[in-house]
């Protein structure tokens, strides 16, 4: 059986964690076979590292599944399913997700539906990862084009968060990752928002102690609504505008948007959207679209797009039969849930969006 709940979900952070994990996994899980799920970056650049852990341990197997969202695939499940399967995975068989949060989604998600669950455990290898998608027990895949159609909630054995896999991540990948933490600390924390507020991205050094106290604000919050029957959707401000950026762009973009930045634009909309509907004043507004602006890629759409965008939008999950649910802002460092708005007022922020006075240097030049 899968962990139910996240508070039987192990953590080890830090250097010395690899051999605590390494413990844990000989004396607690016992498994019969390893059954390692990496992409060709984490294969390349974390399983070196990674080797200390399974050092002494046999009936190894290393998975390698073609990397990026474009692969959050049900083809992609059925290349794993057949690879446990080719090897004989057992109920006694674990799976190591070594890797960003694509990989932890559908190795999470393969891990609990293979013979009605296997136990698995994360290994987050960005930033992103790290502080969010390995954490909280969200699994799943994208099906027809839209984000995680598919999924199951199902809570690791343990989480390791190591922190040198993120040195080889390049900038936009922690940048994507840095829009996380932003968004946890303005739908959760008001003095981490503040500290954040006063950071720049280029500027900071001191990783560990950001993706700490995002992990520990996101645990206090799952630990609180494990399934998301309500106040855990505080966590999805920025995300339903968000995926509909990410789904968009996915299909109409060479280089696609990454998941971090689609929502740090989801976000500036939906403060938008905050300050029209949830009572976000005009000076906070304005500060967090400034900072957000700062800090991330504008990501430029045309009118033209919108009827695609709002498709998107009303198949996102927090949606109700027909109407518009948001997680939208009271204030900064307070989220609130099941706000309901309608099509004029989200197409109006839209347009306040795309009319925004962008710098040129700001802007995504990688696009269209
Ligand atoms: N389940 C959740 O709660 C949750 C939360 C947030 C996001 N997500 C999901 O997470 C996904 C995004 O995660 P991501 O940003 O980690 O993307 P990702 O897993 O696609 O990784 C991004 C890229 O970095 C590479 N990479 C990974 N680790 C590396 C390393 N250490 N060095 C160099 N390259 C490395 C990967 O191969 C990939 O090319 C999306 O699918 C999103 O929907 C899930």
């Amino acid at each position: 059986m899968n962990s139910i709940f996240p508070d039987s979900t192990q953590f080890f952070t830090g250097k010395k964690s690899i051999i605590l994990l390494k413990e844990f996994i000989k004396k607690e899980l016992q498994p019969d076979k390893i059954f390692i799920l990496t992409d060709e970056n984490t294969n390349k650049f974390c399983l070196k590292p990674f080797k200390k852990i399974i050092k002494g341990f046999d009936n190894i197997i290393i998975i390698i599944i073609a990397s990026g969202e474009q692969n959050k695939t049900l083809a992609s499940c059925e290349t794993i399913w057949s690879e446990l399967a080719h090897n004989k995975a057992t109920r006694k068989s674990l799976i190591i997700n070594l890797g960003g949060g694509m990989i932890s989604d559908i190795g999470g998600f393969v891990a609990s539906t293979y013979k009605r669950g296997l136990k698995y455990i994360n290994i987050p290898t960005t930033l992103l990862s790290q502080v969010d998608a390995s954490v909280g027990g969200k699994t799943g895949i994208d099906f027809k084009g839209v984000k995680n159609m598919l999924g199951v909630f199902s809570f690791p054995e343990a989480i390791l968060i190591y922190p040198p896999f993120i040195e080889t991540l390049d900038e936009r990948q922690k940048k994507s990752g840095y829009a996380e933490i932003i968004k946890t600390a303005l739908a959760c924390d008001k003095s981490f928002w503040q500290q954040l507020s006063e950071l720049d991205f280029n500027e900071i050094i001191d990783w560990q102690t950001l993706i700490n106290r995002t992990i520990s604000i996101k645990l206090q919050v799952v630990n609180a609504d494990p399934f998301e029957s309500g106040f855990r959707k505080v966590l999805n401000f920025g995300h339903t505008i968000g995926h509909a950026f990410e789904s968009y762009s996915m299909k109409h973009d060479n280089t696609p948007l990454l998941h971090g930045e689609a929502v740090a634009m989801g976000m500036l909309c939906e403060t938008m959207l905050s300050n029209k509907i949830s009572g976000l004043k005009n000076e906070e507004t304005k500060f967090i679209i400034d900072y957000l602006l700062k800090n991330f890629n504008y990501y430029s759409i045309k009118l033209e797009a919108f009827p695609e965008l709002f498709n998107y939008i009303f198949q996102d999950k927090k949606n109700e039969a027909d109407e518009f649910q948001f997680t939208l802002l009271s204030s900064p460092g307070r989220a609130v849930v099941n706000q309901k708005t309608n099509i004029e007022i989200v197409t109006q922020c839209l347009k306040e969006y795309i009319n925004l006075k962008v710098e040129p240097a700001s802007e995504n030049h990688f696009l269209f």
